[in-house]
Parts: structure tokens; sequence; C-alpha cells
């Protein structure tokens, strides 16, 4: 999800875009926004999918293949 603008939806799509992909396998959500609002909801805990910032990406990326 990708906009200039904020307030639009982005993270909100993302992440249930995420929560309908765990329902079919391990799902890894890269949160590229410096706001790192995926990042923050993430760490109440309650989502089915990891979510790691694109500094990680590289790292991560071959496990959920
Ligand atoms: N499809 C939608 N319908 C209604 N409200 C939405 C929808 N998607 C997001 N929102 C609301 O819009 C606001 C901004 O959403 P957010 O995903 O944080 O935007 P962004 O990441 O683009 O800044 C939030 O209050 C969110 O709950
Ligand atoms: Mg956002």
């Amino acid at each position: 999800m990708a906009s200039f603008k904020g307030g639009v939806g982005k993270t909100t799509t993302a992440v249930h875009l995420a929560s309908y992909f765990s329902n079919q396998g391990d799902t890894l959500l890269i949160d590229g926004d410096p706001n790192r609002s995926a990042t923050g909801w993430s760490k109440r805990g309650q989502l089915p999918f990891t979510v790691i910032d694109e500094r990680q990406a590289a790292k991560y990326v071959p496990k959920f293949k």
C-alpha cells in the first residue's frame, strides 16, 4: 500500500490483507512507513502475522517463501 497522503487507509488495508493471507500460510508484513504504524499496532500482540520493517526484510524474507 503506498500513497504520499496520510489517513487514506494504507495501514488498515495492509493489516487486513495480511490477516486474510495469514489464513493461507505464514505471512510477513513489511512496514516501510517511517511512522511505523503497523509495527505499533502489532506490538499489542494480537495479529496473526509477523510485522517487520524494511531494514529487517533481507533477514526475514527467505523464511517466508
Ligand atoms: N475502508 C475504510 N473505511 C472506513 N474507514 C477507514 C477505512 N480504512 C481506514 N479507515 C480509517 O481511516 C483512518 C486512517 O487509516 P490508516 O490506515 O491509519 O491510514 P494511513 O495508513 O493511510 O495513514 C483510521 O481511522 C482508519 O480506521
Ligand atoms: Mg499508516
